[in-house]
Parts: C-alpha cells; structure tokens; sequence
C-alpha cells in the first residue's frame, strides 16, 4: 500500500518535473531559433556581397569569369564563408579556395538548411538563385551546436536539482497537510467507550477544522447514548433487586408450608434457583454499568499483596475442597500496590471460581504472585481443558459462558476493575499447553 503523504509526494514532483521539461524544451526551441536566424541572416549579407560582386566585371558565367569575379572576395571572407557557384542543372561552376569538396545539392531544397560537410564541419547553407546559376552560402554552425550542447546538458542537471527539490518541497507538502489529520487520527484511535468525554482540538476555521468539528459532534451524540445506556442498566438493576428478593422471600415462605406435595416442592426449589441466577446477574449488571461509567467509588490504597492473598488464603483452600480440588499458592518478591481489597478478593474469587469448574477432580489450581519493579503481577492457572484459541480474546466479552449457571460476566467485570486500577488482565493457554493461565497486572504503588 503506498500511503497518501507518499502518493502526494509523487505527484508534486511529478508536475514539478513535467513543468520543467516543458519550459526547457521552450527554451530550447526559441533559443536555437533564434541562433539559427542570426546565421541566416548573416548568409543573406553574403549574398548581397555576391550578388554585387556577379555583376561587375565581365557578363560570362564560364568558371574562368566567375573565378575573376568572386575569388578575392571569397578569400577575404574565407573564415565566415564558403562559397560555390552552380548552374542550374547541378555543376559546380565555382567554388571557393576553402571548399575542396561540392557543397550538398538537393533541389528542389528550401532556401536553408543544416548539414555536415565531408571534412565533419557542421555548416548552414543558404541556396539562392540568380539567372541561371545557384548560389550556394555556407556558413559553419558549430557554436549553434555546442551552445545547444552546452544548454542540453545545464537542462539535463537542472532537470535533476528540480526533480530533488521537487521531491523535498512535495514531501514536506504532505507532511503539512497530513498533519492535521494525523493529529484527528490520534485522538480518535485513543478515544474509546472508557475515554469518552476526550475531544478532537479544534484549532482552525478550514476544513479540517470543520471535520474535527462534525467528528466532535458525532462523539457527543455516542457519548450522550452511552451514558444514557448505562444510566438505564444501574436504574434497572437497581430496581429489579427489591423485587427479586420479594420474591425469594414468597418462594421461601411456600417452600415452609408443610402441606406441599413433592413436585410443588420441586418447582418452587427451581423457582428459588431461577431467581438466584436473577439475582446474580442483576447483580453483575449493575456493577459492570457502574465499573463502565466509572462510578465505582473504589477505595484504591496501598496494600501488600502477601498480606492480602494470605487473609483469603483458608476462605479460598475451603472452596478448592468444597470443589475437590488442590491449590497450590506461589509467592515471589515483596512490595506496595494500589488496589481496592474488596474488589480485587471479588476478582481472584471469580478467577478461581471458573479455574475449579474447569479443573479435574484432584487437579491443582496455581496461584502465583510475584512482585517486582513492573509491579504486582498475579497468575491463576489450572489443569482443566483450557479455552479454544479462537476463543481467548472473546472469554473477557460479557454473556459469554457455556457454563451452566454463568452469567459470563464474572471475567468481563474483572477486566473492567482492573482497568479501572491501571491495570491489564489477560487469558492464554496454561504452561505446559493444557488448561487456561489468567495474569492479571497492577502497577506498582505510587510513592
Ligand atoms: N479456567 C477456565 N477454563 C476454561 N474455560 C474458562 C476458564 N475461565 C473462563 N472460562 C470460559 O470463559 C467463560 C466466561 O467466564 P466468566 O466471564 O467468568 O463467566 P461465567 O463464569 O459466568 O461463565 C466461561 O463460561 C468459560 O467458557
Ligand atoms: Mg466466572
């Protein structure tokens, strides 16, 4: 792909480079028009010179008359010209003492032409008639050509000094238009459903001033739906929560009542089961829209991560049994970091929670923290089936889930918490190549 500042330079140099050929050609035709008349008119006085000297002396045209008539002239003029007389069938009747050869014949000719005489001598001839002879001027054109030689070749490393600076001009052209757009281009792909309220700088009344603008606008529009979006999901699950516990509550008091028979007891187990799922998902929801519109209210401080894995230590060894599972806690390092305790116990429960359910009874669930100068990084890994490749990147999107019961929002609110820490939370194959590995990174504190 060749990109537009690259397309733009070419271009510029381009008509920069065309334009100049162009006037170089011009040039070079008016120029050797020019030299060329000047010669013309100079054999023109020749001719006159002739013409003048034909008719004195005497009137024959034998070469022995012409010869009286021309030769002290034409020697007197040998340096400019050569000349030579011939009758009109083609005959060399006279010629003078600097000509050894004919002069080229070729009438019907026009009245001037260039040629290259046998000794190399580069001449141009004037062709004239009087009476019965041909008058035959010429006259060398050697400054024309090396003076057009020499203009070809300063055209050829002019042409070349243009072709750079067209290239140089056109470039930083590019550079200068492309700028603008660079700088909307930046702020756009740094601007994303977390950073909504960020603008594009306005800084011109142009057009790429009015597209700023117009973007402006349009993420104004989204931020507005967004916020009203998320605004809804808090209301929502806000107010779907009083209801849903009335109704476990009625479910409860049902399931009391000692006259049920076993399927009524049955259905109303389920009900109860139902509304939990119900309950946890409003749950969730609202946290995810408050994590989403930063409303969290976090109670970011510094912590030691030791001390904090080590007080859920029994609560997590507790579940691992309850789940037949073996856990296995890895520590490295020492140090500080900002979190919210409560938070991210909610985070390592959810990671553990989907590493039990996926482990094999007797598997081992790792738990390895390591604390360095990047910060704190924490790893839960198990030995279960893992997650398809082409899956990893989507686990972390909401109401994915094939687990019964998952609301799969669990890894979508963690990621959103942890984002909300400055931190990254990521999903790939577990070490040695079975199971799934979740990493989870927390900067380190802020001294
Ligand atoms: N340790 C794991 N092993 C295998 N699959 C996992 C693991 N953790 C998460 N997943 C997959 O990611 C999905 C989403 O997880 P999560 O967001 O916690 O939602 P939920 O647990 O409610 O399903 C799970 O349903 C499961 O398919
Ligand atoms: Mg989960």
């Amino acid at each position: 792909m060749t990109s537009f500042s690259t397309r733009l330079t070419v271009f510029y140099a381009l008509s920069f480079i065309l334009a100049s050929v162009g006037m170089l050609t011009l040039g070079y035709r008016q120029i050797d028009q020019k030299l060329m008349h000047g010669l013309d008119r100079l054999l023109l006085t020749e001719r006159g010179r002739v013409f003048a000297h034909l008719a004195l002396g005497p009137p024959g045209n034998t070469p022995a008359d012409l010869g009286a008539k021309l030769r002290r002239s034409t020697d007197n003029s040998a340096v400019l010209f050569r000349v030579e007389i011939k009758s009109r069938d083609g005959a060399s009747l006279f010629r003078s003492s600097n000509l050894s050869q004919p002069l080229p014949w070729s009438p019907p000719s026009p009245q001037f032409t260039d040629d290259t005489l046998s000794d190399g001598a580069r001449v141009r001839i004037g062709r004239f008639d009087r009476g019965d002879l041909v008058i035959m001027v010429a006259t060398p054109a050697d400054n024309v050509a090396s003076a057009m030689r020499g203009y070809v070749e300063t055209s050829i490393g002019l042409l070349l000094a243009m072709a750079a600076f067209g290239i140089a001009i056109g470039y930083a052209l590019s550079q200068v238009v492309l700028k603008p757009l660079r700088e909307i281009a930046d702020t756009a792909a740094r601007i994303s459903a977390s950073n909504l309220e960020e603008r594009i700088p306005v800084q011109r009344g142009d057009e790429v001033g009015d597209l700023a603008r117009l973007l402006n606008a349009m993420l104004d529009r989204i931020g507005s739906s967004f916020r009203q979006i998320r605004q809804f999901t808090a209301d929502a699950s806000h107010e779907l929560k009083t209801p849903l516990s009335l109704v476990r509550l009625h479910a409860e008091m049902i399931l009391a009542d000692p006259g049920l028979t076993t399927s009524q007891e049955n259905a109303v187990v389920a009900q109860l089961e139902e509304v939990d799922r119900l309950s946890a998902l409003v749950g969730d929801l609202l946290v995810l829209a408050r994590a989403d519109s930063n409303s969290m209210n976090l109670a970011i401080a510094s912590h030691d991560p030791a001390d904090f894995l080590e007080r859920m230590r029994a609560d997590v060894e507790v579940l691992a049994e309850a789940a037949k599972v073996k856990v296995r806690f890895i520590r490295e390092g020492d140090g500080l970091v900002s979190f919210d305790p409560r938070w991210m116990r909610h985070i390592v429960l959810n990671l553990l929670n989907n590493a039990f359910r996926a482990s094999p009874v007797g598997g081992t669930v790792t738990i390895a923290s390591r604390l360095d100068a990047a910060g704190w990084q924490l790893a839960v890994e198990d030995e279960g089936a893992g997650v398809p490749h082409e899956l990893l990147s989507r686990i972390f999107d909401r109401f994915v889930s094939d687990a019964p019961g998952g609301t799969g929002l669990g890894l979508t609110i963690s990621r959103s918490i942890v984002e909300l820490h400055g931190g990254t939370i990521v999903a790939m194959p577990g070490r040695d190549g079975r199971g799934l590995r979740v990493e989870l990174a927390l900067p380190p504190a802020a001294t």
